[in-house]
C-alpha cells in the first residue's frame, strides 16, 4: 500500500506519559493519516515505507508532533543526530551566518569553509591531510571509486580493479550501487562494471579461521577473473560494519587484507557513512582495527543535521583529480561547514565518544540480558557503542523479518523510535547525547515490545 507496511488506521493505544515519553492520541494520528496521504500522492513512492507519523520538532533525544505525542529517539533519525536533535551550537552558529546572509558560494572560498576544513585535519588521524566536501554519502563513495582508480591507473595498473563486499550497501548512485553487494539493488544498471569485484563478507557466525577465510577467499576471486593482484587491483571498498546487523569485520579478516593490500599496493578505503562521529564509541568505528586506511567516506553524522559528505585522504591521493574535474554545486556549501564543523566541536568539546563508550558498555550490557531472556527469537546483539542491531533468527535458523516489523511498530505505538530495516534485525542508535536514564528507559520499552511481540 501506498505508504508502506505499517497500518495507518488509528488504533487506541495504552496511553503513556513518562519524563521522556508521552502518547496521548490514537496511534497513528488520525488527524495525521490525511496529511501523509496528501504527500504520498504528491512524491515518488520510494520515499515512503515509514512510520506513520509527522515530526513538528526535534531536540536533543526526543522527536515531537504537533498533536502533544513525545518518542525517545533510538534512531538518530538514520545514524545522522550524533550530537543530538537541533544541537544548540549547531544552531547557534547556522542562526549567525543565514543573519549576515550568506547560504551560498559554489566554488567560491568562504571563511566558514576554511575554518572547518582546517579543523577537520587538525581532529582527524594524521594520514587525512586534504578533505573534500559534498552533500550525500553516496557521493562520497562513488569519488573514493574515482580516486582508487585515478591512483591505480597512476601507478600503471592494467585493469581498475576495486574489490568489495557481498551485502555491502555504498549509495544508490550507478558506482555506488555497482559496488553495493547487493544484486536486486542493481539490476536498474542492465549491467556490471567488469572490473568491480565482491568478496564474500566473513559473517563471524560462518567463519572459524577469518585469515584463512581472507587468503582462500582473495585467491579463488583472482584465479576466477584471471587476476594479477599487483597489475590489476586499485582498491578495496568497505564499510567499517555491514549495514543491516551492525557487523564488525573479524580482526583477524582486516590484519589479512590490510597486508594484502600493503603488498600489491592497493588502496583502503573505509566507508564510515554509519560508523563516523562517534557512533561505536571512537571518532571513526575502522579505528576498532588499528589500521590506517588510505580514504575514508563520511555522512550521515557528520554534521546531524544538514547535507554534509566528506572524503578524506592523503595530498597525493586528493590532488589526483584536475582543477574542475571533482567538484559539486553544493560542494562545501557554507551553511554544511558551518554545521559540520560545530558538529564535530560538539562531539569532541561535550565528551560525546566517551560517553558512546560508556554508556554503549551499558547499552550492550542490559541488550545482552534481553537476549539471553528470549533465545530462540534474538540471536545475536551485534554493534559498538551507542550502535546495536538485534538479530532475530528462529531455532531452526529461519529469520523472524516480521516479528522485527512487529516490534518496531509496538515500540512507535509505545514513544520509542527503533531502526526498522525491513530484514531480520532492528537497529539502535540513540543520539549520542542521550543520558543514562533515558538510556535505561528506552531498553525497557523495547523489551516490553519484544515480551509483547513473541
Ligand atoms: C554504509 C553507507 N554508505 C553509503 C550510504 C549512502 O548515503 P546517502 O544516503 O547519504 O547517499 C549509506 C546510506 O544509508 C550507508 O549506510
Amino acid at each position: 500500500m501506498a505508504g508502506g507496511s505499517f497500518s495507518h488506521t488509528p488504533i487506541d493505544v495504552i496511553e503513556v506519559a513518562t519524563k521522556y515519553r508521552k502518547i496521548n492520541t490514537k496511534i497513528p494520528v488520525p488527524e495525521s493519516i490525511p496529511i501523509l496521504k496528501k504527500m504520498y500522492s504528491l512524491e515518488a513512492q520510494a520515499m515512503h515505507g515509514q512510520l506513520p507519523m509527522i515530526w513538528d520538532k526535534a531536540c536533543g533525544f526526543q522527536v515531537y508532533d504537533k498533536w502533544g505525542n513525545v518518542w525517545l529517539d533510538f534512531t538518530s533519525t538514520i545514524f545522522v543526530a550524533n550530537a543530538g536533535h537541533g544541537n544548540k551550537k549547531i544552531v547557534k552558529e547556522l542562526k549567525n551566518i543565514l543573519d549576515k546572509p550568506l547560504l551560498h558560494t559554489y566554488t567560491y572560498p568562504s571563511q566558514e569553509r576554511i575554518n572547518y576544513l582546517e579543523y577537520l585535519i587538525k581532529n582527524t588521524p594524521k594520514q587525512f591531510e586534504k578533505a573534500f566536501l559534498l552533500s550525500a554519502g553516496t557521493e562520497a563513495t562513488e569519488a573514493a571509486l574515482k580516486l582508487m582508480r585515478l591512483n591505480g591507473q597512476k601507478n600503471k595498473k592494467i585493469k581498475n580493479g576495486i574489490i568489495c563486499f557481498e551485502g555491502a550497501f555504498h549509495g544508490r548512485t550507478k558506482g555506488a550501487q555497482m559496488m553495493t553487494g547487493d544484486q536486486k539493488a542493481k539490476a536498474w544498471i542492465g549491467y556490471h562494471d567488469p572490473n568491480i569485484y565482491h568478496l564474500p563478507f566473513p559473517y563471524p557466525w560462518n567463519v572459524n579461521n577469518p585469515k584463512d577465510f581472507f587468503n582462500t577467499e582473495i585467491k579463488k576471486l583472482l584465479e576466477k577473473n584471471n587476476l594479477n593482484a599487483k597489475e590489476d587491483l586499485c582498491g578495496f571498498m568497505l564499510e567499517s560494519f555491514q549495514g543491516w546487523g551492525a557487523i564488525f569485520y573479524p580482526q583477524e579478516f582486516i590484519e589479512a587484507l590490510f597486508s594484502f593490500a600493503r603488498e600489491y599496493n592497493i588502496l583502503v578505503t573505509f566507508d564510515e557513512m554509519q560508523a563516523g562521529f562517534g557512533r561505536t564509541g571512537k571518532l571513526f568505528g575502522y579505528e576498532h582495527y588499528k589500521v590506517e586506511p588510505d580514504i575514508l567516506c563520511c555522512g550521515k553524522g557528520s554534521s546531524s543535521s544538514l547535507p554534509l559528505s566528506i572524503v578524506l585522504a592523503s595530498k597525493q591521493i586528493m590532488d589526483l583529480p584536475d582543477i574542475g574535474s571533482m567538484s559539486s554545486t553544493h560542494s562545501a556549501n557554507p551553511l554544511s561547514c558551518v554545521a559540520g564543523h560545530q558538529n564535530l566541536k560538539a562531539i569532541l568539546d561535550d565528551g560525546l565518544i566517551t560517553s558512546s563508550e560508556q554508556l554503549g558498555a551499558i547499552f550492550h550490557q542490559k541488550l545482552n540480558q534481553i537476549k539471553d531472556k528470549y533465545p530462540k527469537h534474538l540471536k545475536y546483539v551485534l554493534g559498538k557503542g551507542l550502535l546495536a542491531a538485534l538479530i532475530f533468527i528462529d531455532e531452526t535458523g529461519k529469520p523472524l523479518s516480521s516479528l522485527c516489523d512487529i516490534i518496531s511498530e509496538k515500540a512507535f505505538q509505545k514513544g520509542l523510535l527503533v531502526v526498522h530495516t525491513g530484514r531480520e534485525s532492528i537497529k539502535l542508535a540513540p543520539p549520542l547525547s542521550i543520558t543514562k536514564d533515558a538510556l535505561l528507559e528506552g531498553i525497557d520499552v523495547l523489551e516490553e515490545c519484544i515480551k509483547e511481540s513473541i
